[in-house]
């Protein structure tokens, strides 16, 4: 979220207080809300963490194109999405919600084919959003050749259309619950064969404190079969769909570390 849309976030919250004081409480309890409907509905209020290591190849991975500015995913977000990808012999590989362009370039530097679905610049402004936000949507993109981007809206778009199937899923758009439900049912469907994954974005506020109202859009959204197949990855605050074999714990916060990152930076220019 940019500054922009979490003013413009507050902005509604202080204005329907303002209409209907009561309202506060809704925004205060929406979170436990969602935490108590999952405890009652599925038993449940966090999935289990898969450690980080198991998605990367000697303990190693490498990102690029990360601009370190808001809406940026976390470093080990994009590293295990990219290991993800380079996992696959030529990943097919989808995301909701691309912003800059950062995740989407990560992989794709893996040799994949990438599709994008975005809402359009004009759908952006056309939500009351900033201008300059809008068009700096995929700015990071230089080779668009690379990369397939489709302007839609996820909760309207019919996937169908798109006539493919992927190993590789990125759920990363709206994170309300109803947007969660709607595009993890609709992403479940396109999934290509036992090996595919769905990586779902904001699975927590941080990677110690699961975001319950997304959890219950990811449990409501796909089948009950597949729950058991549902992970969080260590370290990050992505969640996963993976029918593989994984090692899980049960994260407790505040977590005792049991390994630290060596991260090296490298500055390079970038003319848009
Ligand atoms: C958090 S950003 C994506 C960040 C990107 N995946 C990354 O890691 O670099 C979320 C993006 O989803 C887009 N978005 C929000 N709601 C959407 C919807 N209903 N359909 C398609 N795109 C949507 C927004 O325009 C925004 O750019």
């Amino acid at each position: 979220m940019t500054n922009s849309q979490r003013l413009k976030a507050i902005y509604s919250i202080i204005r329907k207080i303002l209409i209907k004081p009561s309202s506060i409480f809704l925004v205060l309890r929406d979170e436990t809300e969602y935490k108590s409907y999952i405890q009652k509905k599925y038993s449940k209020t966090q999935f289990p963490t898969v450690d980080i290591n198991q998605f990367f190849v000697d303990g190693q991975a490498e990102i690029n194109h990360y601009t370190f500015l808001d809406g940026s995913s976390l470093a080990t977000d994009l590293a295990v999405l990219k290991s993800i990808a380079a996992s696959y012999p030529t990943c097919e590989y989808m995301e909701i919600g691309t912003w800059r362009g950062e995740s989407i370039l990560n992989v794709a530097d893996t040799g994949a084919n990438c599709t994008s679905i975005n809402l359009s610049p004009i759908d952006i402004i056309a939500l009351g959003l900033d201008e300059k936000y809008a068009h700096l949507h995929g700015c990071l993109i230089k080779d668009k050749s690379k990369i397939k981007t489709v302007y839609a809206n996820s909760l309207s778009f019919d996937f169908s259309t798109l006539n493919q199937k992927y190993d590789l899923i990125f759920v990363d758009g709206d994170h309300t619950y109803e947007a969660v439900k709607s595009d993890s049912a609709k992403v479940f469907e396109l999934l290509k064969d036992d090996n595919s994954m769905i990586v779902w974005h904001d699975y927590g506020y941080n990677p110690e404190t699961p975001r319950h109202s997304v959890i219950a859009g990811i449990l409501d959204g796909i089948p009950a079969a597949a729950h058991s197949h549902l992970y969080h990855v260590s370290n990050t605050i992505c969640a996963i769909y993976c029918k593989q074999n994984l090692n899980v714990t049960i994260l407790e916060s505040p977590v005792k570390p049991d390994k630290v990152f060596k991260i090296q930076l490298q500055s390079c220019p970038f003319e848009s």
